[in-house]
């Protein structure tokens, strides 16, 4: 208790003496952690989780796999580091904040569970994955092996490549929901050829939340000299893993998705022995071959957004990445179950009850068009998902987060429950 008591002292301490820094949200999150377990169903602990962010009530949102909000306090931290900025930019900015950029690396690194020296601050995933993507050295005719569930953004970019240089793209199929991990790697296994030299795998898939086998694909590729990239725009900050679990030698990933920091902040893992031969996106001197800052060459951008990353990662590991999960298993679980024993016509693909899945999940109503059901659901009851049409399946995609209501995923549930009795209204 005096331990807990000098620690809730000295980060209350520590916040106050910020100037402008709207301490709430972290005062908040200390205090919730101190009663009633923080469990997945403590609506006090998640009440005041609920509060840390300026969320517009007026709508349900349950998009919240693209891009998320940041809590209140970290939003703060971010203004008053621009207006610092916009003071005198270039000492302001250039030699004051931005030098601050290494204890986001390094705080990131820690909770990657890497070395500071592996670990890029990017913009998003996509600068991340395209540094991947266009970074490594292939010859025409090299094959490359994706799935066509993996992000459209980095099938093009793949496909930029096969058009401009002659390389071959192999868009694997599998089905949802998959009957095990193993046939998940038997899929790429099978569409290996002596000419493949890149997998690229998406960590959890955006369409069902389906979490892929990655380090099972590393093991099987990497004795066949097969490179492994990993895109982890949805992993990162939403389910407890580390580096080690993967053995990945390229990651990438988004941090304001789920790792709830500011618009415009990803990262990039590169294994410090591959550097080298990994190009960045934006040219670097030669000197820098081997240092992975050479991926931050991206020329004049704002300190604040990625210094942000700093509160935001102290925000989630406040929650605790652990409890984090089961929460949103929880919220998930309680509208997909729900919807599930209200008839057999609610088809699930995504592994409820397994470990492969965590917040995202792709619902189908056998006689309900989901581009039909999305508009009624956002026109009428303000209710934001997502249409999912995929030549193989479809359905709304259902992401709450850390924020979400046991009143948001219940709506949305009653609501369902009510097109599916009573259907939509004709347009
Ligand atoms: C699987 C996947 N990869 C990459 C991205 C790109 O992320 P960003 O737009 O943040 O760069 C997304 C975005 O939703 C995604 O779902």
């Amino acid at each position: 208790m005096a331990s807990r008591r000098a620690f809730v002292s000295s980060v209350l301490g520590a916040s106050a003496a910020l100037p402008a820094f709207r301490s709430d949200a972290l005062r908040r999150a200390i205090k919730a952690s101190g009663r009633g377990g923080g469990g997945p169903d403590d609506e006090s602990y998640w009440g005041e989780i609920q509060r840390a962010f300026d969320s517009d009530r007026t709508m349900v949102n349950l998009n919240n796999g693209g891009v998320c909000p940041t809590p209140t306090h970290v939003l703060e931290a971010m203004i008053r580091d621009l207006r610092f900025s916009n003071e005198l930019p270039v000492n302001h900015m250039w030699s004051v904040l931005e030098p601050r950029i290494e204890s986001v690396r390094r705080e990131l690194a820690r909770d990657f569970g890497c070395d500071p020296e592996e670990m890029a601050i990017t913009r998003n995933a996509s600068e991340a994955n395209e540094t991947m993507i266009f970074g490594l050295d292939l010859k025409r005719g090299d094959e490359v092996i994706s799935t066509n569930q993996n992000y459209p953004r980095m099938l093009t970019s793949w496909d930029q490549r096969a058009r401009r240089e002659g390389i071959v793209l192999k868009q694997i199929s599998f089905k949802v929901p998959p009957p095990s991990p193993e046939y998940l790697v038997e899929q790429f296994r099978a569409a290996i050829t002596p000419r493949t030299r890149v997998i690229e795998v998406t960590h959890i898939t955006n369409l069902t939340g389906q979490i892929m086998p990655v380090r099972q694909l590393v093991e099987m590729a990497r004795p066949l000299g097969i490179e492994v990239m990993v895109d982890g725009a949805h992993a990162y900050a939403h389910f407890p893993f580390a580096h080690a679990d993967l053995g990945c030698d390229y990651y990438g990933t988004s941090l304001h998705k789920w790792l709830l920091a500011p618009v415009g902040t990803g990262f990039l893992y590169v294994r410090k022995d591959k550097q080298k031969s990994l190009w960045p996106l934006m040219a670097a001197p030669k000197e820098m071959d081997e240092n992975v800052r050479k991926y931050e060459e991206i020329g004049t951008h704002p300190a604040a957004n990625h210094n942000a990353i700093a509160a935001a990662l102290a925000f989630h590991r406040s929650i605790g990445a652990e409890r984090k999960i089961a929460r949103l298993r929880y919220l998930r679980d309680r509208w997909a179950k729900r919807l599930l024993a209200t008839s057999d016509r609610v088809w699930i693909p995504t592994q409820l009850d397994t470990p492969y899945s965590g917040a995202i999940a792709l619902v189908s109503v056998a006689g309900l068009d989901p581009v039909k059901l999305y508009s009624w659901l956002l026109g009428t009851h303000r209710i934001q998902t997502v249409a999912i049409v995929h030549p193989e399946f479809s359905g709304l995609r259902i992401t709450p987060n850390v924020f979400t209501t046991l009143d948001d995923v219940d709506l949305f549930a009653d609501k369902v429950g009510e097109a599916i009795k009573k259907g939509l209204p004709a347009a």
